[in-house]
């Protein structure tokens, strides 16, 4: 088995209402919306598992029960497919969660912001570096972003945030880093600010839903007040961590696909469809009948 690693608990924010995707969303959470056969919130789980995570802490809210369903066994259903032969089925729905891993899950009281959700997993969390997993950011690579991510926390032991760069006119859906240097993929960073218009941006570098953070982001998430869009700001609880602990970002490598939008689901949808091995053929297939016709070329006069 490999050594324990560093970071052993990911932290899951999962109680926002997916008002998007509504009313897909209605009565069943937008993180169990499925991508292909497996649901956002199980990506999740796996990126952060590979990554050498063990203590799952998700952070719920209302209508988001089917989440907890998802991780815990379910004996009838395993008895069910066995019985019908379909062992390979039964030995998946098994392995949703390895046997080492824990669920945590804690009610965040009031959608007051992901600061606040981030804050709610203290007791869970306690005196260690974790892992933050914003389950709509689905990002595909060879290396999952949370294991690359664990690496530099190996090096720098200091909180890491997963950074693109954006194009500029975006600058007002994300936190927004300005760091030391351009061109080296990990740099110190030298400020953080949530969501500004393109014009007041200072980059356009944007963090995407993956964070390690040490656990002085506690100490700060309980004194800051209400930032952009009235809510308790992840954002802001860096901002004051930077003050006293530097903090990096990080260019990931992979290709991140923006699930809090439908445009973005719909993109991830299609390539991993193609990539899945069973359907990837038949679905490329498919595709290509929804082609336009090849234009006929125009006959000589
Ligand atoms: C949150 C964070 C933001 C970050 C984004 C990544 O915003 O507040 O800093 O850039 O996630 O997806 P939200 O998308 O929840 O509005």
């Amino acid at each position: 088995m490999s050594p324990r690693s560093l970071i052993q608990t990911a932290v899951f924010p999962v109680a926002g209402r997916g008002t998007r995707f509504l009313p897909a969303t209605k009565a069943s959470p937008k993180e169990m919306l499925p991508v292909v056969d497996k649901p956002l919130i199980q990506y999740a789980v796996e990126e952060a598992l590979a990554a050498g995570a063990r203590r799952l802490v998700f952070i719920t809210g209302a209508s988001k029960r089917a989440i907890e369903d998802h991780f815990d066994s379910d004996h009838e259903l395993e008895h069910i497919l066995e019985s019908q032969g379909k062992t390979e089925l039964a030995r998946q729905i098994r392995s949703v969660l390895p046997p080492y891993a824990s669920c945590i899950y804690i009610r965040q009281p009031a959608p007051l912001g992901l600061g606040h959700a981030v804050l709610c997993a203290l007791p869970a969390v306690g005196s260690e570096p974790f892992f933050v997993h914003l389950a709509d950011d689905l990002i595909q690579g060879s290396i999952p972003c949370l294991k690359q991510m664990a690496e530099i926390y190996d090096a720098k032991r200091a909180s890491i945030l997963g950074v693109e760069i954006v194009p500029r006119r975006d600058t007002d859906k994300y936190g927004i880093v300005e760091v030391e240097s351009d061109r080296s993929h990990t740099s110190r960073v030298r400020s953080i600010v949530e969501k500004p218009k393109p014009a007041d941006a200072p980059s356009n570098l944007a963090v995407v839903g993956r964070y390690i953070l040490t656990p002085s982001i506690f100490e700060h998430l309980e004194h800051i007040g209400r930032g952009a869009g009235g809510e308790i700001q992840l954002t802001d609880g860096i901002a004051r961590l930077m003050r006293e602990e530097a903090v990096y970002a990080y260019r990931f490598t992979g290709k991140r696909f923006d699930c809090g939008n439908k445009l973005g689901y719909l993109q991830a949808t299609v390539e991993l469809a193609l990539a899945h091995p069973a359907l990837g053929g038949d679905f490329r297939r498919y595709l290509n009948t929804l082609r336009p016709p090849a234009r006929r070329r125009a006959r000589k006069p």
